[in-house]
């Protein structure tokens, strides 16, 4: 099947019910997605698929042919961090960082939806993303910042 990721087109050899997941981490080589709960919980797997934050451990990669998939690898441009994550860099927005990539997805694409949200906004929206270190002010600030 053909999948295409951060602007470049793959050729995969996989079972249809391969994960998202598995297919960027395994088959791809891109591990900035993270495993965490591998059942849609936590958010450390989230990718941008046609610009909405979606849990890539849950999602078949048969069912993302035809779309455009962005993942953490993908968000840099010409060398330059995405707004987003240079916010959470300055902000300092977090502690072991096994969450980060995948905050930082669902911070695109509320950002994509609402540039200006408020910290309300911002909440809601992070509802899918779970950190266990806990700095979740450091984070609201960040993609408020942003
Ligand atoms: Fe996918 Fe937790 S690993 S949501």
């Amino acid at each position: 099947m053909k999948i295409n990721v951060n602007s470049t087109d793959y050729n995969l050899d996989v079972p249809d019910n391969t994960s998202l997941l598995d297919a960027l981490r395994v088959h791809l080589n891109l591990t900035g997605s993270k495993y965490g709960c591998g059942e849609g919980a936590c958010g450390a797997c989230k990718v941008l698929i046609d610009g909405r934050a979606v849990a890539s451990c849950i999602t078949p990669v048969a069912s993302v042919q035809n779309k455009s998939i962005i993942t953490i690898e993908g968000l840099e441009k010409d060398g330059k961090l995405h707004p987003v994550q240079q916010a959470f860099l300055d902000e300092d927005a977090f502690q072991c960082a096994y969450c980060s990539s995948g905050m930082i997805i669902s911070a695109v694409g509320l950002k994509t939806k609402n540039p200006k949200p408020s910290r309300q906004q911002v909440i809601e929206a992070m509802q899918g993303n779970i950190c266990r270190c806990c700095v979740y002010p450091r984070i609201i600030n960040a993609i408020i910042k942003a």
